[in-house]
C-alpha cells in the first residue's frame, strides 16, 4: 500500500481523568517531588492551617448539632485527610484517579467521617454542601481553576471557609531572575533522580511552548508546565464570594538544602489561599 495514502487511526484526546491515572496510578509515590510533602516546616505549617480553620468553624458545626463538614478534592492518597480528621471534622474526599481513590477506600475504611469519591468529571456540586473546601495542589492540575473555585465556593455554606496550597504562582509575575531560580533548583534536583536528560528535553519542548494533549507529563500538572496560576484572579474571584481572603505567597522547591536556602532568600514562587466567611 502507498503510505502516503495510509489514512492513520485518530484517537480521541485522552479525557483528564486518564491523565491524571497515568500519572498517578496504583503505587504512586505523592511525596516524592512534593515540596509540601517532602518539607516538614511547609508540611506542618499547612496542617496547621487546616487545624485552625477546622476549629473556627466548630462553634457553628456544634451549634448545629454535627461535626464540621469539609469537602477536599484530590486528596492523593489522603494526608491531609489525616489532619482533618483529627481536627474532628466529617470528610468527602474526592479523586479524579481511580487507583488514588481505592487507596483512599482502604486506608480509610474503618473511619465513618470519610466518605470516598472517584470524581472523574470534578463534579463538586455532588457531593453536598460544606462548611470548608479544601484543595491541597491540586488547582494547577485543573485546566479552569477559577470555573473549579467559584463550583467550590457555591457548595460552602454560609460563614464556611475554603483553603488552597501549593499552586506556582503566575510565571510573568514570578519575575525571570525568580522563575530562572525556581528551574534551576528543579533541575539540580532532577540531576539526583537520575532524570536529568528527559527533564532537560522537557524544559526545551516546553520553551516552546509545544504540549501534547495526549501526553501526561504535558497535562497533569497543567498549569505548572505552562504559565503557573493567576494567584491575582483566584483571590479576586474569592474575594466576591467570602468576607476575608488570605494569599500566603513562599518559596517552595524539591531539593532540601535548595528549600533551606531559598526559604530566606529566593522570591516566592508558590501560593495558598486562606478565604473565610463564605458571604
Ligand atoms: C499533586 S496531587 C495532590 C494530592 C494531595 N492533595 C496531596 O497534597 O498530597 C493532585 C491530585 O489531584 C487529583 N485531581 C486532579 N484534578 C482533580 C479534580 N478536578 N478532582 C479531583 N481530583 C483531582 C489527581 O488525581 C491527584 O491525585
Amino acid at each position: 500500500m502507498n503510505p502516503a495514502t495510509t489514512v492513520e487511526p485518530t484517537t480521541a484526546p485522552a479525557s483528564m481523568h486518564e491523565l491524571q491515572e497515568a500519572v498517578h496510578g496504583d503505587g504512586h509515590d505523592y511525596v516524592d517531588g512534593s515540596p509540601h510533602l517532602m518539607h516538614a516546616r511547609l508540611n506542618t505549617w499547612m496542617r496547621d492551617v487546616l487545624n485552625a480553620t477546622v476549629a473556627d468553624l466548630g462553634d457553628r458545626a456544634d451549634r448545629a448539632g454535627r461535626p464540621v463538614r469539609v469537602l477536599e478534592v484530590g486528596a492523593g492518597h489522603g494526608p491531609f485527610t489525616e489532619t482533618l480528621l483529627a481536627a474532628g471534622a466529617e470528610v468527602v474526599v474526592t479523586e479524579m484517579s481511580a487507583p488514588s481513590a481505592t487507596h483512599l477506600a482502604g486506608r480509610f475504611r474503618h473511619n465513618p467521617r470519610v466518605r470516598v469519591v472517584h470524581d472523574p468529571t470534578g463534579d463538586l456540586a455532588a457531593h453536598g454542601r460544606v462548611d470548608l473546601v479544601v484543595f491541597m495542589s491540586v488547582l494547577h492540575h485543573i485546566p479552569d481553576y477559577l470555573d473549579a473555585l467559584a463550583r467550590a465556593a457555591a457548595v460552602v455554606e454560609p460563614g464556611g471557609a475554603l483553603v488552597s496550597f501549593q499552586d506556582p504562582v503566575l510565571y510573568s509575575r514570578q519575575g525571570r531572575p525568580s522563575r530562572a531560580l525556581a528551574r534551576a533548583a528543579t533541575l539540580a534536583w532532577r540531576t539526583t533522580r537520575g532524570d536529568l536528560a528527559r527533564g532537560l528535553r522537557t524544559q526545551a519542548r516546553r520553551l516552546r511552548g509545544v504540549y501534547d494533549e495526549n501526553d501526561p507529563s504535558d497535562m497533569s500538572e497543567y498549569h505548572c508546565v505552562r504559565d503557573g496560576v493567576d494567584e491575582q484572579a483566584v483571590a479576586t474571584l474569592l474575594a466576591g464570594r467570602f468576607a476575608d481572603v488570605r494569599l500566603e505567597h513562599y518559596w517552595s522547591t524539591q531539593a532540601g538544602w535548595a528549600q533551606a536556602l531559598g526559604r530566606h532568600w529566593a522570591p516566592p514562587n508558590t501560593f495558598g489561599v486562606v478565604a473565610r466567611g463564605r458571604r
